[in-house]
């Protein structure tokens, strides 16, 4: 007997991080926390070992009139000036012709799962990278969808044409594509596109395009946090050659964006050739939101507005000291990792670095063997990532010389 739908997995969620996060703050209290390499966590934390939570964000945020944070959204798919606002913050210095709109999400999960569960039908199939944030497999099983995967990577780049093949194989079955794409600073991988390849892979779209409607979610998540902000938008520009069969789903979210986690705000970009086209999937996408979700918190929305614009200046300087930290962090393991031969998967920009592993079981030992030797990490589909957004510049150095000793007793 079973109290919930027929349709749905009863595994509990196998909690790949939250489980280790735990471990790692035991392990801390036990040995002390200078003993303990904590590279789990994967929100921003400073040098001191403490969460951000931006000055120019939050002093506005806390005085915000309590009515206002108490009042319902302007709208089911948010407030008229965070929808244009959001547009304008990722395609402000693009001159698009494409047709769009924007519905408020909570985060960019809502968006991710806005998209999967409102563009696919039951029984059909997601196309997700081979490793991925967790959560897109999650989405996709709850909404009663099958998974495909594509390759990330062939080398030092990205597997061009084995996304071909992948696409193709899911036109082979049914009669839409829906990929997801994250990207820029890939989750777990800080892999970002080049230009070329992006074009290339429009190429692709477009081909598919030709036999069936596509889907490209593009899950912009840590995009904020690009090492070429001024360039970090670019690929946008490439979606005006996207064909009348290929619609585009920008998830953004202001967790990452403006370190407002809890705050639940994001959107769905939606852009496409054909204004009808925008339109319907806005009409669903809206019906979709006021049917899970309601409305996204007036003030989180409000917020963002107020600090991307008049609040604009202070609030890229405090988050520019964040991006060169990032970046300090993560050259420092990147070289060390190449000196020391640990394999790594092709880092350019973002939250984490992910040591590329040949198998899941070797994986799994290692992970393992590194918990023993108090370093804390999470597992990735083949890899263990490596959370340099929390992890201080410190513990950053000598780290990855430690890893491949540890690395090669398990081998
Ligand atoms: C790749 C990726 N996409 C989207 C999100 C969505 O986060 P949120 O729902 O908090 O905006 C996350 C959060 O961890 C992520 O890692």
């Amino acid at each position: 007997m079973s109290f919930v739908k027929k349709e749905v997995n009863t595994t509990p969620i196998e909690d790949t991080v939250f489980a280790i996060v735990a471990k790692a703050a035991q392990a801390k209290k036990e040995h002390g926390a200078q003993a303990v390499i904590d590279a789990t966590i994967g929100s921003l934390y400073h040098e001191e070992g403490g969460l951000v939570a931006f000055d120019s964000v939050f002093t506005p945020y806390n005085a915000i009139p309590k009515e206002t944070k108490a009042k319902y959204a302007g709208s089911f798919i948010g407030n008229e000036g965070y929808r244009k606002q959001v547009y304008e913050w990722l395609m402000g210095g693009i001159s698009s012709t494409l047709a769009h709109d924007v519905i408020a999400t909570p985060g960019g999960t809502g968006a991710v799962n806005i998209t999967l569960s409102q563009c696919l039908d039951a029984g059909e199939c997601v196309l997700l990278p081979d490793i991925a944030w967790g959560s897109y497999a999650l989405m996709a099983t709850m909404a009663n969808l099958n998974i495909a995967t594509y390759p990330m990577f062939a080398g030092d780049h990205f597997d061009m044409a084995g996304f071909r093949s992948a696409c193709e194989a899911i036109l082979q079955t049914q009669d839409k594509l829906v990929v997801v794409i994250n990207d820029p600073c890939h989750n777990p991988t800080g892999y970002s596109l080049s230009k070329q390849e992006w074009q290339e892979i429009i190429a692709i779209l477009n081909e598919c395009g030709k036999q069936a409607p596509v889907v490209l979610l593009n899950d912009i998540a840590y995009m904020d946090y690009s090492y070429d902000l001024d360039h970090s938008r670019d690929h946008f520009q490439l979606f005006h050659a996207l064909s009348e069969q290929v619609m585009v789903v920008v998830a953004f979210s202001c967790s990452k964006s403006l370190t407002s986690y809890g705050l639940r705000c994001g959107a769905a970009v939606v852009l496409g050739q054909k204004e009808e086209d925008v339109r319907c999937v806005r009409i669903v996408f809206e019906k979709a939101a006021r049917a899970m979700w309601s409305n996204i918190p007036n003030a989180a929305m409000d917020n963002f507005t107020y600090v991307t614009t008049e609040n604009k200046e202070a609030y890229l300087w405090e988050k520019a000291k964040y991006i060169d930290l990032l970046e300090k962090r993560s050259s420092i393991f990147v070289k060390e990792a190449k000196q020391a031969g640990l394999a790594i998967y092709p880092y350019k920009e973002g939250f984490f670095i992910t040591l590329a592993m040949a198998d899941n079981e070797l994986r799994d030992r290692y992970h393992k063997a590194l918990m023993d030797q108090l370093i804390f990490t999470v597992k990735v589909n083949r890899g263990i990532r490596v959370a340099i957004c929390s992890l201080c510049v410190k513990d950053c150095h000598g780290l990855a010389l430690r890893m491949k000793q540890i690395l090669d007793q398990v081998r």
